[in-house]
């Protein structure tokens, strides 16, 4: 099967059964204006994310890796009344335009922004007792998957969904001898999964818009 048919079967899922959302796609439009990766999650991966939100009724949600905030602003539309999302940056730059897409998509008021390097911001919300959330997203850089999951379970409650995504990386996740960061990055979040008794989980492997990657999704017991 080719990229080219598994893209425009994304654009079919799309088309079939979502609601247009103009903010969403002006936020990817936006990112691309401004020269930011387009690395975000497909439209489908936005949604699974959105409905896993409103699936366990999250109140609070946590993003590790905001880029422009294309899967912040789906994760906010499925917030129930009074939820927020807490979303962590490094960029100034990736903030500044992620700011302007939650202005545009009504969701600022949703979604609190913490800029700086993720461990820095993760030590505040754990001194902040800002936990226990009900999901969190783990989508920054790769070699610090295993840090962000010992801290993403600091601020867990049994019950909490952690979904952790590019773990297949084409693949490469099978090789031990990658040489690549990112692979490796995508190994030590099997092992932390794998190893932590606390977490149960698995990984799904996809293909769409974004080629072939994969998310691991897990639940604090
Ligand atoms: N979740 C986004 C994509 C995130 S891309 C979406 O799907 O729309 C990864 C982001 O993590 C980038 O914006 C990058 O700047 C950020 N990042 C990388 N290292 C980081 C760090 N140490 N702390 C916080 N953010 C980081
Ligand atoms: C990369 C990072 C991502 O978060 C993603 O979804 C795809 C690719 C990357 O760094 O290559
Ligand atoms: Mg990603």
């Amino acid at each position: 099967m080719s990229a080219r048919t598994s893209t425009a079967v994304d654009d079919y899922i799309v088309a079939s059964l979502f609601e247009a959302d103009p903010a969403l796609d002006a936020a990817l439009a936006a990112n691309r204006e401004q020269g930011l990766p387009a690395i975000d999650v497909s439209p489908a991966q936005g949604k699974l994310l959105s409905l896993l939100v409103r699936i366990g009724g999250a109140k609070k949600v946590l993003e590790i890796g905001t880029l422009g905030g294309y899967s912040t602003i789906w994760m906010a539309r499925g917030l129930a009344a009074d939820g927020k999302v807490v979303t962590l940056e490094v960029d100034p730059h990736h903030a500044e335009v992620a700011r302007s897409n939650f202005e545009r998509a009504a969701v600022s008021d949703k979604v609190d922004l913490r800029l700086g390097p993720a461990l820095q911001s993760l030590t505040v919300l754990v001194s902040e007792n800002a936990g226990p959330f009900d999901l969190i997203f783990i989508d920054a850089d790769k070699p610090n998957n295993p840090n962000y999951l010992s801290w993403a379970m600091r601020l867990a409650r049994s019950g909490t969904v952690i979904v952790c995504d590019n773990v297949i990386r084409d693949g490469a996740v099978m090789n031990k001898d990658s040489g690549d960061a990112n692979v490796e990055g995508a190994r030590a979040a099997f092992s932390f999964i794998g190893g932590e008794k606390r977490l149960d989980g698995t990984a799904i492997q996809t293909v769409g818009a974004k080629g072939y990657d994969g998310f691991a999704i897990a639940i604090v017991d």
